[in-house]
């Protein structure tokens, strides 16, 4: 199905936009959209994405690839640069968004502005220009304090952060934009996404980057909790698939859904924290085993996160092409790259 559609994609040109898209996954998104000979138009205020992503993707692309992109420098927060990056745009992906818990937690005005006001500027802009299709980042926190594992897209809980109130209401509001102007969308409940470009620095940094950092930097890993904690890790790869797959859908029953975007497998902070380590020891010999520190649990973390991706599987031809290990492969060749450029 995706081979399909990026044979399409090579023979016909569309415009996409992609908030976020000096960010992790959006950067991501721009590099395999420019491979593809698509346009790009690139929203981002560099609240927490870089330069040095952008120029990443344009070392990555040849230079007439690089030139169908177009960046605007702005926030969604205001919805003049939200209507001026949709026009003339087919599809949005919209990836902008402050992330992180413990920054909700911190500071939930700051998260409720980008993350509702912001989304809710970019629906507005995104329904008036007319785009054929709004793809957004929603979360895997919406599950909250559900405890059922995997996690089914239809049975969620409540949210157990700031942050995931905003990722939740922005289902709502796709909803509620579907039923009163006939606006697309489809909601993409991302499980911890993790790949190059993803940030290692800062507090807010997530568990893959801030352990390769705190690795290679010979500093301690904190683990939160007594490691048995587990995730649906996801790599960045997977995520691209899906938001071409769910932009591109022409499979009615598909559209104005959300879908769990993972791979349905589950990995303890203890066994990722062996997995990095062998990783790295390898690339890097010198670094010697060490035992993380562990401390308190986190306030507003889930205890276990597992996806069941039969949904996206059946109405998009969802095949997530990286497992974990196959994943932490790329993402430790780039992050010895990084810090060796640093
Ligand atoms: N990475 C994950 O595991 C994960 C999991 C669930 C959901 N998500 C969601 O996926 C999206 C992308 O996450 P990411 O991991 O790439 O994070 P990121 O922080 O690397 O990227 C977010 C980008 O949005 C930009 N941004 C933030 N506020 C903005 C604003 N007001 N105006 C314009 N740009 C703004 C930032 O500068 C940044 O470049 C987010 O919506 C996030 O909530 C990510």
């Amino acid at each position: 199905m995706f081979n399909t559609l990026k044979k399409h994609l090579t023979s016909t040109s569309y415009t996409w936009l992609v908030t976020g898209v000096a960010g992790f996954i959006g950067s991501n998104l721009l590099e395999h959209l420019l491979k593809l000979d698509q346009k790009v138009v690139g929203l981002d205020n560099f609240a927490t994405g870089h330069q040095r992503n952008l120029d990443e993707v344009k070392s990555l692309v040849s230079e007439s690839q690089w030139n169908r992109f177009r960046f605007i420098q702005g926030d969604i927060r205001d919805l003049g640069d939200c209507r001026a990056s949709c026009d003339g745009v087919d599809y949005v992906l919209h990836q902008a968004a402050l992330g992180s818990v413990p920054r909700s937690i911190e500071d939930p005005l700051t998260t409720n502005a980008a993350n509702i006001t912001g989304f809710l500027n970019m629906m507005v802009a995104a329904r008036d220009a007319k785009v054929k299709r709004f793809v957004y980042a929603a979360s895997s926190s919406t599950y909250g304090d559900h405890p059922a594992l995997p996690k089914v897209e239809d049975t969620i809980g409540k949210p157990l952060s700031p942050y995931a109130v905003t990722k939740y209401v922005n289902e709502l509001y796709a909803d509620v934009f579907a039923k009163t102007y006939g606006f697309e969308s489809i909601g993409l409940r991302y499980f911890n996404v993790f790949g190059p470009r993803q940030d290692p620095n800062g507090a807010y940094a997530a568990v893959i980057p801030k352990w390769v950092s705190a690795l290679l930097n010979r500093d301690t890993v904190y683990v939160n909790g007594d490691g048995e904690t587990s995730r649906d890790f996801c790599f960045v790869e997977n995520a691209v698939m899906m938001n071409v797959l769910c932009a591109l859908s022409d499979n009615p029953d598909a559209v104005n859904q959300v879908y769990n975007v993972a791979v349905g497998d589950r990995t303890s902070l203890n066994v990722l924290y062996n997995h990095i380590q062998d990783k790295l020891i390898k690339r890097v010999p010198i670094l010697e085993k060490t035992e993380p520190v562990y401390r308190d649990f986190r306030p507003g973390d889930v205890r276990h996160s597992q996806a069941d991706i039969s949904k996206a599987v059946r109405l998009v031809g969802y095949a997530p092409p990286y497992a974990i290990d196959a994943g932490l492969e790329k993402a430790m060749d780039w992050y010895v790259g990084f810090f060796n450029k640093a």
